[in-house]
C-alpha cells in the first residue's frame, strides 16, 4: 500500500529515528536542556504521524487531496515545532514556537474534519 498512509508512516519513522538519535546524544553529553524539543519531535512526529497513518489504512475512502494536505501540514508543523522549541529553549525567541503551536491546532482541526466527513472504517460499497 503506497497511499498517504505510507507517506505518514515512513516520515514518522524518519522523525523518530532522528528523535532517538537526539535522545542518545543528550544522554551521552548529560545535557537535557533540549528534552522538550526531543519529546515533541517524537510525539508529534512519530506518535501522531503513526496514528494518522493507521487511520488512513482503516479508512481508505478518506485518502485523497485533503489527506495529502494534512500530510504536508503535519510534516511542516513537526519541523517548525522542533526548531521553534529549540530556539525558545536557547533564548533565540519564541515566535516560531507560537506559530508552530497554532499550526498544530490547525493540523488537529483538519484531521477532525476528515474524520467527521469519512467516519472511521471502510465504507461498504
Ligand atoms: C533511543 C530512544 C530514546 C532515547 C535515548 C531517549 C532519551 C531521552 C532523554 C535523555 C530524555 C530526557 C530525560 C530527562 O530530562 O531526565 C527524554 C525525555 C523524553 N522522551 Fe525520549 N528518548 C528516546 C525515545 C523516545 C520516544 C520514542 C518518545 C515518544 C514516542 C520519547 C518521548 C520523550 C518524552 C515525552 C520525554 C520527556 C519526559 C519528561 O520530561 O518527563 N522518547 N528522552
Amino acid at each position: 500500500m503506497r497511499g498517504t498512509a505510507f507517506l505518514f508512516m515512513i516520515t514518522a519513522i524518519v522523525f523518530v529515528l532522528l528523535g532517538m538519535a537526539w535522545g542518545i546524544e543528550m544522554s551521552v553529553r548529560a545535557d537535557f536542556k533540549m528534552t522538550p524539543a526531543h519529546a515533541h519531535l517524537n510525539l508529534i512526529g512519530f506518535v501522531i504521524g503513526a496514528v494518522f497513518a493507521l487511520y488512513f489504512v482503516v479508512t481508505p475512502q478518506a485518502d485523497g487531496g485533503l489527506a495529502k494536505a494534512l500530510y504536508a501540514l503535519w510534516a511542516v508543523t513537526t519541523v517548525l515545532m522542533v526548531v521553534g522549541i529549540y530556539m525558545a529553549v536557547s533564548q533565540q525567541g519564541e515566535g516560531l514556537a507560537k506559530i508552530a503551536s497554532l499550526l498544530g491546532v490547525l493540523t488537529m482541526l483538519m484531521f477532525g474534519w476528515i474524520v467527521l466527513k469519512n467516519g472511521i472504517g471502510r465504507t461498504e460499497a
